[in-house]
């Protein structure tokens, strides 16, 4: 299996719980259980990395219930999935800036990462308040403050640029899937998209399955990747 990277755009569980005539936390709540059962098929699979967009900089702008029930959601996931991950050899670890999130979500997330930093199997990253151009201009900030101190020099190359993103220390993405049969990017991984494979699935997240998920990633290895070569 070559890939190395998988990246989820988890979208639809709100359509999904209004579908179900349940309230759009309804479809978050089991979109959370289909992180354990997606996350279980991805190490099944010998995936080094999967990274699951779970909070962009955008979602601030939805009601504060719907916020305020998203921000409570890990503590409910790690309650109930973390003895599993551990058994799974899985280490948790989060892109995006924890910082903007209430000091009980951020505890309960670092919690999870310190408790699982030992594993060395597959890294299971939640981008939380995360964006995209977000990310590049903090890399950005952070290169230029390196060059003002004397740390490196001016020559910049791709390769030295991402060691300033997130996700430095990550392949970069060979497949992103987004669910829901929405075709956008929506913030996402903008830099380490560059040449990932794309899968726009018509399912919501809450009714994809561990089967499915690994078809869909077996058969995009086997699509022909040229990177502009022949
Ligand atoms: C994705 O599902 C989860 C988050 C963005 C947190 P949505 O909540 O976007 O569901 P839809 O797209 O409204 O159906
Ligand atoms: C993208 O989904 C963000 C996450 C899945 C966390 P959205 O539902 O927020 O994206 P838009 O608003 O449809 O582009
Ligand atoms: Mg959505």
């Amino acid at each position: 299996m070559g890939f190395k990277h998988v990246a989820i755009i988890m979208d639809g569980n709100g359509r999904w719980a209004k579908a179900q005539h349940q309230q759009r936390t309804f479809g978050h709540l089991q979109g959370s259980e289909k992180v354990r059962e997606i996350a279980i098929a991805a190490n099944d699979i010998g995936i080094e990395v999967l990274t699951l967009y779970a909070f962009s900089t955008e979602n601030w702008k939805r009601p504060k219930e719907e916020v305020d029930y998203l921000m409570k959601l890990p503590d409910v996931f790690f309650n109930k999935f973390l003895k599993e991950l551990m058994a799974k050899n899985i280490r948790i670890q989060t892109i995006g800036e924890l910082e903007a999130f209430p000091d009980s979500t951020r505890q309960v997330l670092e919690r999870a990462i310190q408790t699982t930093s030992k594993n060395t199997g597959m890294i299971l990253c939640f981008a939380m308040n995360y964006g995209g151009q977000r990310e590049i201009i903090l890399a950005a900030q952070k290169y230029h403050e390196a060059v003002v101190n004397g740390i490196i020099n001016k020559d910049l190359s791709p390769e030295i640029f991402e060691q300033f993103l997130m996700t430095k220390d990550y392949h970069a993405v060979d497949l992103c899937i987004r669910t829901s049969g929405e075709q956008r990017l929506s913030n996402f991984l903008l830099w380490q998209l560059a040449y990932a494979e794309l899968i726009f699935e018509a399912l919501p997240w809450p009714e994809l399955t561990g089967d499915h998920f690994k078809e869909l990633v077996l058969d995009a290895t086997k699509r022909d990747r040229r990177f502009g070569g022949l």
